[in-house]
Parts: structure tokens; sequence; C-alpha cells
């Protein structure tokens, strides 16, 4: 009884081992900012975008690295660029629509994540203009991601993926790229709830939660 009890204890032990160590290693690399942004927060009656534009304390992308962290066990890095975005919901709109049109690789702030510590680079961003914002691009052309898996992420406020999806994969030559999620950037300032059942299946889709400790 004794040695079965032994033998049982062994396997169980060898079967976490295992586990743990394939547990993969995940990067949540994600473009977001605070301030004022369309259909969300308090608007600012002086504001010459109060009409359509609130403010918010924290980014609505950000919002969803935050709860994808928590549900992987991931490590967040926020891509910041040397010269900050505006506050102001205006002059946003006219940076990003400047960026786009040079198509730009806005300067990264701070130092770049060591991607040889990870197996997964998850990238998330808010569309900007239809588009991917520059420094994601930036980011991702910063490296060789031969051999990664990729998982982008994004928020929006109606257009969904809106063909960003093959943008990031231009610039990530090599990278296996698994199926992403758009999230209203709505849904993730207000509602929390649906934002972790959404990325819960998603997450459960591509088999990136979190195993409950044995
Ligand atoms: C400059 C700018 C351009 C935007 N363009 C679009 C757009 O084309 N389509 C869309 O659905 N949302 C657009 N949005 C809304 C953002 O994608 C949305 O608010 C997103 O959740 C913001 O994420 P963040 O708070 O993490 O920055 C735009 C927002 C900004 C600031």
């Amino acid at each position: 009884m004794k040695k079965l009890f032994a033998f049982v204890l062994v396997l169980c032990l060898l079967c976490g081992a295992a586990m743990a160590e394939s547990a993969p290693r995940i990067l949540i690399a994600y473009v977001s900012r605070a301030g004022e942004n369309y259909n969300v927060g308090v608007a600012d009656p002086d504001s010459a975008s109060a009409a359509y534009a609130g403010y918010i304390e924290k980014g609505n992308t950000q919002i969803v690295a935050e709860t994808i962290a928590e549900l992987t066990g991931g490590d967040l890095y926020h891509i910041t660029t040397v010269e900050p975005y505006p506050d102001d919901y205006a002059s946003m709109l006219t940076r990003a629509r400047e960026e786009l049109d040079d198509n730009a690789r806005p300067e990264l702030a701070g130092e770049l994540p060591n991607l040889d510590d990870y197996d997964v680079i998850m990238i998330g961003y808010p569309i900007w203009h239809a588009a991917t914002p520059r420094p994601v691009l930036t980011f991702l052309e910063s490296y060789d991601l031969s051999g990664k898996k990729l998982v982008p992420f994004n928020t929006h406020e109606g257009s969904g993926q809106s063909g960003t999806v093959s943008e990031i994969a231009a610039s990530a030559p090599g990278a296996e790229l698994l199926d992403g999620i758009a999230i209203q950037g709505k849904v993730a300032q207000e509602n929390d709830d649906r934002t972790r059942e959404l990325l819960t299946e998603w997450l459960d889709k591509i088999k990136l939660i979190r195993q409950a400790k044995p």
C-alpha cells in the first residue's frame, strides 16, 4: 500500500513538473493612452471635443492588457514614445493622422524587453484611423520574431480589427500569428464582467488561459 502511495505521489510530482515546464512564457506588450477619448469617460465642458469625447484615467487597451495578464499570468509592458501623445482628443487625432500619412515609426521610450525570455508575445493596441498605431510597428520591427507566437488584441469604437492583423503580420515575418480579439473600448472601460467573459472565452480557445495549480 505504501509503495502504491509513493508511486502515485511521484507520478503527481512528475506531472506537475512537466506542466510547469510546458507553461508558455507570455509577454503582453501594448500601446494605450489615458486622457480624452471617444465615447468614454467624463467630458470636460471646456473641451472642444466634449460632445463626443470624455476623460479617462486609464486607457481602454491597458485595461484589457491587465485583465489578460491576470488570466494568463503573462508579464505586462507598456509601449510608449519619446514624444508623448497628447491628452487632448482633437490634437491626438491630428498626430495619429500625420504618423499614418508618413507611415512613421515613432521612436520608443525606455528600454525594450528582452524577448528571448518569452515564447508568446501578445500585442495590444487601439484602432487609430482604421489602422494600427505606428509605434506598434516600431516595436515589432525592433525584433526578429521568428519562432515566436504572436497574438494581437485591440480595442476600438466600431472598426473591429479593421485590417490591422495583416499590418502586424507584415511587421513580424516568421512569427506564428494566432487568432486575435477586438473589444469595444467602451466595454473595456465600463463593463469589467463582460470584458473578462470575452477574454476568457478567447484565451481558452487559443489555449493561453492560465492553468490552475495542481
Ligand atoms: C486618434 C484616434 C483615432 C481613432 N480612430 C478610430 C477608428 O478609426 N475606428 C474605431 O473604431 N475607433 C477609433 N478610435 C477609438 C479608439 O480605437 C478606442 O477609443 C480605443 O479603445 C482607445 O484605446 P486606448 O484607450 O487604449 O488608447 C480612435 C481613437 C483615437 C484617439
